[in-house]
């Protein structure tokens, strides 16, 4: 159904595309995938799906923080374009006058205090999905007026301060509190840190395959195509560098973002086509590092999963248990999890030699991790049977094994049950074994430090 409505979308989209020399500022609703970098309002299905004859026994759900600002080096990155739109020949570009005049007066005014932080939309990205699960999760969010009980509803989030800070406004919006200590999680806890996978041998070749072929995409006729086009449109005479086009790129979606209804000056000189490329591109490296590229991505997501199905098994045997459980984490999570709970797998691999065979991927980071991206599964009881539905960005998913959507909850505890009983899946709990911290010692905290990856953050 979402994909359906995608496509419909990108179909029109197409149509206005070939109205040649259209000016993006005049344009009314332009093309708005921007990979991990996309809003999540443009996207959403915002429905309120609900099953009737259902009661809601446990909400579960792990989200992405909202939209926040460009990190650091994407800040700095982004201000040398106020240089470089100066050294733009009005006579040679080709941009339609409205676009041109944007970007010459295009101004930037962050700075590196403002670097990753939950801005004004991220609040509303939050705040808003509170609003809708209070709406559709009447049964068990409704219950609650004026104490915030964590023993009913836990929580969990990154310490980051934007993951912190989304889970602050969602729980506002939810119980209309203002918690001030959001439990944080352990360095040790597995369930919403990834790092630990450092350590299992070959890790490092399987981040590498994501951005080798990420890099081979980028010597691709496409991206060279893109790099021309580019070039060609601002006036300038030898080609732009790659990292220059990626600053115009990350100009472009931030603000528009942060801004949905903005007209971003730096989108201009991108074609539907171009930004198509660009989107693949990460998508490329999503799916070698966070998704079914790589070969221990069910290992990476097992703690989580294990969590989620540990929660409703209590649940469905009647012992107690909260009513909701909340993680606010990171894209990385985002995207592992759905890979380890099987959603959008496609039967071809991404490759980047396959750009156009994949138009129509599953995989693809604009639809699955916008800002506030997540996966949701609730535990129902219906008619005396225990269901489960997931959900991502809300859109109920179908589970293709069984090929349902309302899926018995035994069917559900069966199939991840390889994952949740292997000795290898194990995570930090209060009550952590000797070893468990042992081996977190040797452990070498390292997404951070990797700059092609911080991104994923
Ligand atoms: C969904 O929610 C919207 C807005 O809250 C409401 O107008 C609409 O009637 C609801 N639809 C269903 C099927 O509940
Ligand atoms: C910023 O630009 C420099 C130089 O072009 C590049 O090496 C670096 O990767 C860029 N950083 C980011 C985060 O895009
Ligand atoms: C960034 O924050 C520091 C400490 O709060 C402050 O001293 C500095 O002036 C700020 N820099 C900018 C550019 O705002
Ligand atoms: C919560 O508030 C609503 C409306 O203010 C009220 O009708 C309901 O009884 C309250 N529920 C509880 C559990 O206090
Ligand atoms: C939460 O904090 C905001 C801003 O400080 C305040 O306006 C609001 O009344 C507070 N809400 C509660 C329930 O304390
Ligand atoms: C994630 O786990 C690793 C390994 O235990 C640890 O070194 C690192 O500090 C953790 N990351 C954060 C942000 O806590
Ligand atoms: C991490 O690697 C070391 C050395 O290869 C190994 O002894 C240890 O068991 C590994 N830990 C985990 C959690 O895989
Ligand atoms: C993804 O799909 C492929 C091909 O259809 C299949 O072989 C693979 O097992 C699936 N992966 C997962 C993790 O479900």
């Amino acid at each position: 159904m979402k994909f359906f409505a995608f496509a419909l979308s990108l179909l029109l989209m197409n149509y206005a595309k070939c109205q040649k020399n259209q000016c993006y500022q005049l344009t009314k609703n332009p093309y708005s995938l921007f990979a991990s970098k996309s809003a999540y309002s443009s996207l959403s299905a915002n429905q309120n799906y609900t099953n009737q004859n259902c009661r809601t026994l446990q909400l579960w759900m792990l989200s992405r923080h909202g939209t926040r600002n460009p990190e650091e080096h994407q800040i700095e990155n982004i201000s040398k374009l106020t240089e470089l739109a100066k050294k733009i020949s009005i006579e040679n570009s080709n941009l339609c006058q409205e676009d041109i005049e944007e970007i010459k007066k295009w101004a930037y005014n962050l700075n590196k205090n403002d670097s990753c932080m939950l801005n004004s939309q991220g609040v509303r990205d939050l705040s808003s999905l509170g609003i809708r699960l209070k709406n559709v999760y009447r049964d068990i969010l409704y219950t609650f007026n004026d104490t915030f009980n964590p023993m009913t509803y836990k929580v969990l989030s990154s310490p980051k301060a934007r993951c912190v800070d989304s889970a602050f406004y969602f729980l506002r919006s939810v119980f209309n509190v203002n918690v001030t200590d959001i439990p944080l999680r352990h360095e040790d806890d597995f369930r919403i840190n990834i790092s630990k996978y450092k350590n299992i041998s070959n890790y490092d070749d399987l981040e590498e395959s994501g951005v080798e072929e990420m890099k081979k995409f980028e010597n691709s006729i496409h991206m060279q195509q893109l790099i021309t086009r580019v070039t060609k449109i601002l006036g300038f005479e030898s080609n732009l560098k790659i990292e220059t086009i990626k600053s115009m790129y990350d100009a472009c979606r931030f603000e528009k973002a942060l801004n949905i209804n903005s007209h971003p000056a730096w989108c201009a000189i991108f074609t539907q086509e171009d930004l198509k490329v660009l989107e693949y591109r990460e998508d490329l490296q999503h799916y070698y590092f966070l998704g079914y590229g790589n070969s221990i991505i069910k290992r990476i997501s097992c703690p989580i999963i294990k969590d989620l199905i540990t929660n409703f098994r209590q649940k469905s045997q009647g012992l107690p248990g909260p009513k909701g459980v909340f993680y606010f984490a990171h894209s990385s999570n985002v995207l592992s999890t759905i890979a380890g709970l099987g959603f959008a797998n496609d039967s071809s691999r991404l490759l980047s030699s396959n750009y156009e065979e994949m138009q129509n991927r599953k995989w693809r980071s604009s639809y699955l991790d916008p800002f506030a991206s997540n996966i949701i599964a609730a535990l129902y009881e219906c008619d005396g049977d225990h269901k489960v539905t997931f959900y991502v960005n809300e859109i109920p998913m179908v589970v293709e094994k069984y090929g349902c959507t309302l899926c018995p909850w035994e069917k559900i505890e069966k199939m991840f049950d390889p994952i949740v009983s292997s000795s290898s899946c194990s995570f930090y709990q209060s009550t952590s074994s000797a070893t468990l911290i042992l081996n977190a010692i040797t452990l070498v905290f390292f997404i951070c430090s990797m700059n092609i990856l911080t991104s994923l953050y």
